[in-house]
Order: C-alpha cells, then sequence, then structure tokens
C-alpha cells in the first residue's frame, strides 16, 4: 500500500475493497498481528474528518411537480442529524456473496448494511440515525403497517459510471416526493438532505455493491413505516425511516422487446381524491392480482386506464408516453397531467426537461384517451409509445390488448426513436457520459 495513504484514503480503500479483504482474512491470506482486527475495525468506522469530506454536490432545480421544501408540522418534534449518524459494521460472518451481475434481475439480492432512523413522538422526535448490518426488523403484531398499510417508499438508484465513481440522480427530488407523501400519510416528515447524506454514507460502506456494468444499477429503496402498537385508526406516534440497498439489472428481461399492454377499463389503479400521486405502497398491492391477469392473457404489463372515456394514467410502475402526429402534421408528444391520478415521476419530470430543451417537438401533459389511441394508429398517426420510471428507466411500448383489438404501436419501426435518445440521455447522465447537474457525484 502506498506509504503517502492518509487516514481518510486508508479507510476509504478498505470500505471500497472490504469484501476481498474479509475474504483474504477469511482465506488466511492476510494475516493480522495481535490488536490488528481493532485496528481494521477502527479504520472502517469513517471519522469527523471523512463524514466532512463525503462529497455531495447538488443543483437546486427549477419549479417542480411538488414541493422542494415542506414545513415540518410543529408536532413532527426534533430533526435527526447526519452529524449523529452512528455506525456498526457487518461481522466477517455476516457478510453476503456479490451476485454476478448477469443473474441481478431486480430485487433480489441485497447489501450488508442498512440504514434506520426510528421516530417516537414521546421522545421528542427523530431518533439519531444509525447504519447497521443488514438484519431482520423486529416489529409488534399490532404495527400500524401491517394493518392500515401505513407505509410509503421510494426507488433511487446509484449509478457506477464509466469513469469509476458512483452517481446518484436528482435525490434531492425523492426526498422532497418522500415528504409529500409522508405528510399525507400522516407520518413525521424528515430533513431530506441529512437522509440522503446518510444514504451516501451507507452506499459508501457497500460501495462495492453498486455493480461495474452500465446494465446495472444499485436500487435504493428509502421506506417508511408507521410502527406505533396500536389498532386504532389513527397516525402513527412511532415510525421508522430505513434505507435498504439492492443491486438490480434491467426491470425488463433484456431482449424481450417492446411490451405487450393489457388495457382494461374495469380496473383502475388511482381517482381522483385518492393518493395515486403519492408513492404509498397501498397503490401497488392491489395491482398485483390484475398484473397476474395481464400475463394470463399473453401481455407483459397492465396499461392503467380511468373513467368512462379510457384515458391513459400509467403503465405497470411507470408513467406513460405517446408521440404522434398531430392535426396540424406536427410531432408531439403527450403524457397525463398530474391531475391527482399520476405519480410525479422523475424519469417524467426529466424526460418533458429534456424534450423542451431539444425544442424538435412540443411536448404537452394533457389528457389522452384509448379511443384516440385506436384511431391514431388507424390513422398511421401512432408514432411512439413508451413508459418511463427509475426502476425500467425507458420502456418501449409494442402493443395493446384493449376491448378485443390488438392496437399495435410502432414504436420500435422508428427511424431513429424518441425513446431511444432519452435512454440513451438519461443513462448517459447517470453513468457520467454526459456531463449533467441531474448527476450527484458521491465519493
Ligand atoms: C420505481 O420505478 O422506482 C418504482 O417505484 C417501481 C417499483 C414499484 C418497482
Amino acid at each position: 500500500m502506498n506509504r503517502m495513504f492518509t487516514k481518510s484514503h486508508f479507510a476509504r480503500h478498505i470500505f471500497q475493497h472490504q469484501h476481498k479483504l474479509i475474504q483474504q482474512l477469511l482465506q488466511n491470506q492476510i494475516r493480522l498481528c495481535s490488536g490488528g482486527s481493532q485496528q481494521v475495525k477502527q479504520a472502517l468506522r469513517l471519522d469527523e474528518d471523512d463524514i466532512n469530506n463525503i462529497n455531495i454536490r447538488t443543483v437546486a432545480p427549477p419549479a417542480t411537480p411538488f414541493p422542494m421544501t415542506l414545513e415540518h408540522a410543529a408536532d413532527v418534534g426534533e430533526q435527526f442529524k447526519y452529524s449523529d449518524l452512528s455506525v456498526r459494521l457487518a461481522a466477517p460472518h455476516q457478510l453476503h456473496p456479490k451476485p454476478d451481475a448477469d443473474d441481478l434481475s431486480f430485487g433480489k439480492y441485497f447489501t450488508d448494511h442498512m440504514l434506520r432512523i426510528a421516530y417516537h413522538r414521546r421522545l421528542g422526535g427523530w431518533q439519531k440515525p444509525e447504519i447497521t448490518p443488514m438484519e431482520n426488523l423486529n416489529l409488534h403484531p399490532a404495527a400500524k403497517v401491517f394493518h392500515y398499510a401505513v407505509e410509503l417508499f421510494e426507488g433511487m438508484k446509484a449509478y457506477r459510471g464509466v469513469d469509476g465513481r458512483i452517481r446518484l440522480f436528482r435525490p434531492e427530488m425523492n426526498m422532497a416526493r418522500m415528504n409529500v407523501t409522508a405528510h399525507r400519510s400522516g407520518l413525521p416528515t424528515f430533513d431530506g438532505e441529512a437522509l440522503i447524506k446518510a444514504m451516501c454514507r451507507l452506499i459508501l460502506i457497500d460501495s462495492e455493491w453498486v455493480p461495474h456494468t452500465e446494465s446495472s444499477s444499485l436500487y435504493i429503496r428509502p421506506t417508511l413505516i408507521g410502527i406505533e402498537p396500536t389498532l386504532g385508526v389513527a397516525s402513527s406516534d412511532s415510525a421508522l425511516l430505513y434505507t435498504i440497498l439492492s443491486p438490480v439489472g434491467a426491470y425488463f428481461k433484456p431482449g424481450a422487446g417492446g411490451l405487450k399492454l393489457y388495457a382494461d377499463p374495469k380496473y383502475t389503479r388511482s381517482w381522483h381524491g385518492g393518493v395515486g400521486d403519492r408513492k404509498v405502497g397501498s397503490n401497488y398491492g392491489p395491482t398485483i392480482h390484475v398484473q397476474k391477469e395481464a400475463l394470463k392473457q399473453g401481455c407483459h404489463q397492465v396499461l392503467w386506464l380511468y373513467g368512462d372515456d379510457h384515458e391513459l394514467t400509467e403503465v405497470g410502475v411507470m408513467n406513460v408516453f405517446m408521440l404522434y402526429i398531430n392535426d396540424n402534421g406536427e410531432k408531439e408528444m403527450l403524457t397525463p397531467p398530474l391531475d391527482g391520478l399520476i405519480l410525479p415521476g422523475i424519469t417524467r419530470d426529466s424526460i418533458i426537461r429534456l424534450c423542451r430543451e431539444w425544442g424538435e417537438f412540443t411536448i404537452k401533459e394533457q389528457k389522452f384517451t384509448m379511443p384516440w389511441i385506436r384511431q391514431l394508429a388507424k390513422k398511421g398517426r401512432l408514432l411512439e409509445m413508451f413508459g418511463a420510471g427509475t426502476a425500467a428507466v425507458v420502456s418501449p411500448i409494442e402493443r395493446i390488448a384493449y376491448e378485443g383489438e390488438e392496437i399495435y404501436v410502432p414504436t420500435d419501426a422508428q427511424d431513429s426513436p424518441v425513446y431511444r435518445r432519452l435512454y440513451d440521455t438519461l443513462t448517459g447522465i447517470q453513468y457520467g457520459k454526459i456531463d449533467h447537474p441531474w448527476a450527484t457525484v458521491i465519493d
């Protein structure tokens, strides 16, 4: 090892190579002198300098689909602080082998550590954040999360760039959306910036789990649950905010081609006045039965419709976009407006901004319906449709099974499809090929 290494370099080196070092330790390829394991343990605990050295570059975005800061209600109490974060590292026997990038699929493996922050109103509010080994939670069977689905989550990713550096994509947006969702769920709001810093620390500890390929990433799942063990339908005075990490491959199997969608107006995922625009777990559980129905019908995903005119809302777990030729013979892109039925996706927002920046066609947030899509397809004016979200990025749509018909969408038959350019641009930013303020480097 280079003698010029400072203590913080040394600590970082150990974190980056932790799994290999521990394997070597176990295989006796590294011999520690007496007290050595203590030194390693100490080195694995970042000191104050390291905490302050975690470099987070964020850029304040322009107007967003939800408030970027939320005033905490007076009764939320104390906020947690990043500087109070403690770390308890996994013992060698708790470390998991890292899977091959080819075997990842979505959400099947988890890293060695997790972040957890408890909230207890009676203790004054948020407690100190801690990073611990990945462990089962120990909850009372009456915890509100189990009975009334008092639960919400976010989906984010850490990307290993072509330069080897790890990046997040617009993380402040996830924090803002999580806070508006917490507010809607009667759960305590929190300091999003402090959570980003704590999550960065977690990712750096498990940094070798961030896949070294561009086809994979580390999925970040911040989750907030109501854990008060009482059966009243009321806000939860105790909560748990935790984050787990999962190396993931493509959400849809590579080479599967465009998506075939099942559009049955008898099912809906959201309604006006509901929480379709908030990222609560209870929006997803009830879709599983319909997704099974879609598979039975030979489709990949559900196209969610709403109302008597069968307006399109979302596709599977993604926002939906359509490119078509308008009445003036011009290309125009549409996505449903944020009218309460639609999740304000961060990929959705990024696509709208990119298309506006390119200025090559109009992009509008506007309602559109299945009968209209059917007509556009018949007239040859339907060009592309795709879904967009963190997990699935941008996924082309090829067919829609609707009212006994199969509507063909020529998304992949276009000369240079817009969806592909969007995919390339977004992943280019995420994997450090395009320098862009949306990418936040963490090191
Ligand atoms: C995401 O795109 O991050 C999502 O939240 C989808 C998830 C429900 C699998």
